[in-house]
């Protein structure tokens, strides 16, 4: 008998049912009896003992199903071992349900974030298995995340559309795709969408350059230039200052976010009407498309695998084309960023695609 503990936590992507789907699939199709007992709301339930019993038929029909049928919220790694306003301590609370109900292993599906903490748990002695999900694609130790390819779709769709009334109108149209710190969502359906300059955390630009790039357009007769612009897009100029001097700034930020900052400035130095577009949310949500759902499905049983094995203290996650264990020391706390002199930044730019660099 196998009892697993399952949670999600930390910002919800497409595809995490399936991912739990694949887990359990892959557990109950082995002769081994299971329990599976799921912590509602990310570590928030392990913490304070809220699961439900799950059984075969509450991951049947999820294959397709956005969102999490466990429910996620974030619990920050950065106070994590702070008492809560109850004087709990939540490490030990986690440790303590977690032997309560004499768990075999605990199944986390998150991203950077909750990979700190399910690393925490390891070392504190629990059997973890983790699942890489974020639509950032930013977490090391894969090549992948599942979450990814469906949230590229999304945000590809919308520079679709913005292309379509872009070409009535002589504007420049700028869409403002997610990502945090990281640009591998804006770069790959900027691509996609065929936007004329990406701007990415990890190429800082410089304005001129951008309106460079859009006047060399205008000069070849095109009628709008569409930006596809990362949440965590820097300037030059901010990319040089110190983390307290940025911090300072973002305080006294009148902008709702970057897109706009460089909408005004663009407007300012070309005279020439700026939109811009924010999908925000959208990009995670909705039913996760095949890749996610074929992707998430092998992780999920791989994962399934290494349970029945007892081989813990993994994340199941994709390196050179293969499914592979890594161990979770390596994975947390490191971000996988966009290499600004990597094959695909260069191929983008024999394309034409500016970077305002
Ligand atoms: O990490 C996923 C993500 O969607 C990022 O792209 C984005 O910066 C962030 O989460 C938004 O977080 P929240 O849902 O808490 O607003």
């Amino acid at each position: 008998m196998k009892r697993i503990g399952m949670l999600t936590s930390g910002g919800d992507c497409q595809a995490l049912n399936a991912a739990m789907r694949g887990v359990v699939k892959a557990l109950t199709c082995s002769n081994e009896e299971v329990e599976i007992y799921g912590f509602l709301d990310g570590y928030r339930g392990l913490i304070y003992s809220n699961f439900r019993m799950l059984t075969g038929a509450d991951f049947t029909g999820i294959l397709t199903k956005g969102g999490t049928i466990l429910g996620s919220s974030r619990t920050p790694f950065k106070t994590i071992k702070d008492p809560d306003e109850n004087g709990l301590d939540k490490v030990e609370a986690m440790k303590q349900n977690y032997y309560k109900l004499r768990l075999d292993c605990l199944v986390i599906l998150g991203g950077n974030g909750t990979h700190k903490t399910a690393n925490l748990l390891r070392e504190e002695g629990l059997n973890v298995v983790t699942l890489p999900k974020t639509i950032d694609n930013d977490l090391y130790g894969t090549d992948m995340t599942f979450g990814f390819q469906s949230a590229v779709n999304i945000a590809t769709d919308c520079i679709d559309c913005i292309h379509t009334t872009a070409s009535s109108h002589g504007r420049v149209f700028i869409v403002e795709v997610m990502g945090h710190k990281v640009g591998y969502l804006t770069l790959n359906a900027g691509i996609a969408g065929g936007a004329d300059i990406i701007l990415i955390p990890e190429i800082p630009y410089d304005i001129n350059k951008v309106v460079e790039a859009i006047e060399a357009r205008d000069k070849r007769g095109s009628r709008f230039t569409i930006l596809a612009v990362a949440e965590g897009a820097v300037s030059k100029e901010d990319a040089a200052l110190s983390k307290k001097e940025y911090k300072e700034k973002k305080k006294n930020y009148k902008y709702p976010s970057v897109s706009y900052e460089i909408a005004e400035k663009i407007q300012k130095k070309t005279g020439k009407e700026v939109r811009v577009t924010v999908p925000g949310h959208t990009q995670r949500g909705g039913s996760p498309c095949p890749y996610d759902r074929v992707f998430a499905s092998r992780l999920g049983a791989e994962a399934g695998r290494l349970i029945l094995k007892g081989e813990y203290g993994f994340m199941v996650g994709y390196k050179n084309r293969e499914i592979v264990k890594v161990p979770l020391e390596d994975v947390a706390g490191k971000l996988k960023m966009v290499e600004p002199d990597s094959a695909i930044i260069k191929e983008a730019k024999l394309l034409g695609i500016s970077f305002g660099d």
